[in-house]
């Protein structure tokens, strides 16, 4: 069955710990979280602090998304424990290595993510060193945007060059759009479908099963 990690990105801070607290009592199987620079993507969002904080009111893995041009401050200042991944960009001008060696040497999962325009060709020495593929299926940056239909072939190109990373899909990932990605990745992001409705539960239901 597809794992779903829980994007909350689309909510106002006011609103995120009573959702991280709220989303305890569902099965959802990571809380995804976009840290934005303003850099790398046009926004700003969750500083350390603030994901430091949501990490102590969840029972769940966190599965962090680092959309920055410089991941190494928050891999270093993240402070909780109960943190399943950290996903940097291929595209960021930094030693991809180094990073991943850094991810691991906290015990980490490692995840490399790619932008919709991004060729799959910049993963490919990267895709033995990873423990997962996060294939954007939206221009990183916000939430609430239309799925990209493209990314099914996306999906396929990366598994011809490795067929054992686990692939993970970002974005517009709904109870329609979810069926184009059937059978090909191992787990969704999912934030506005989910955390627009009143019950999470239902909403996780209606894209597992
Ligand atoms: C976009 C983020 C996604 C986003 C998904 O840059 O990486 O994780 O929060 O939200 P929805 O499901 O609303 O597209
Ligand atoms: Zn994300």
């Amino acid at each position: 069955m597809i794992k779903i990690s829980t994007s909350i990105l689309s909510l106002s801070p006011s609103e995120r710990v009573l959702s991280v607290q709220k989303l305890n009592n569902t099965n959802t199987d990571y809380i995804h979280i976009d840290v934005m620079d303003n850099i790398f993507v046009p926004n700003y969002q969750l500083p350390l602090e603030e994901v430091n904080n949501l990490g102590k009111y969840s029972n769940k893995p966190f599965d962090i998304h680092l959309m920055v041009e410089d991941p190494e401050p928050f891999i270093k200042g993240l402070t909780f424990d109960n943190i399943d991944t950290i996903t940097i960009h291929v595209e960021i001008k930094k030693d991809i290595d180094k990073l991943i060696d850094l991810i691991k040497s906290y015990g980490y999962h490692v995840g490399l993510a790619i932008n919709p325009k991004t060729d799959v060709s910049l993963l490919e020495r990267y895709l033995t060193k990873v423990d997962k593929i996060l294939v954007m299926s939206v221009e990183p940056g916000f939430g609430k945007q239309p799925f990209i239909e493209t990314t099914p072939n996306k999906i396929i190109d990366i598994i011809v060059l490795n067929q054992d990373v686990l692939i993970e899909v970002d974005g517009g990932v709904n109870n329609n759009t979810i069926s184009l990605i059937d059978g090909l990745s191992d787990i969704v992001v999912v934030g506005s479908y989910i955390t627009s409705k009143e019950d999470y539960q239902e909403a996780i239901n209606n894209i597992k099963n």
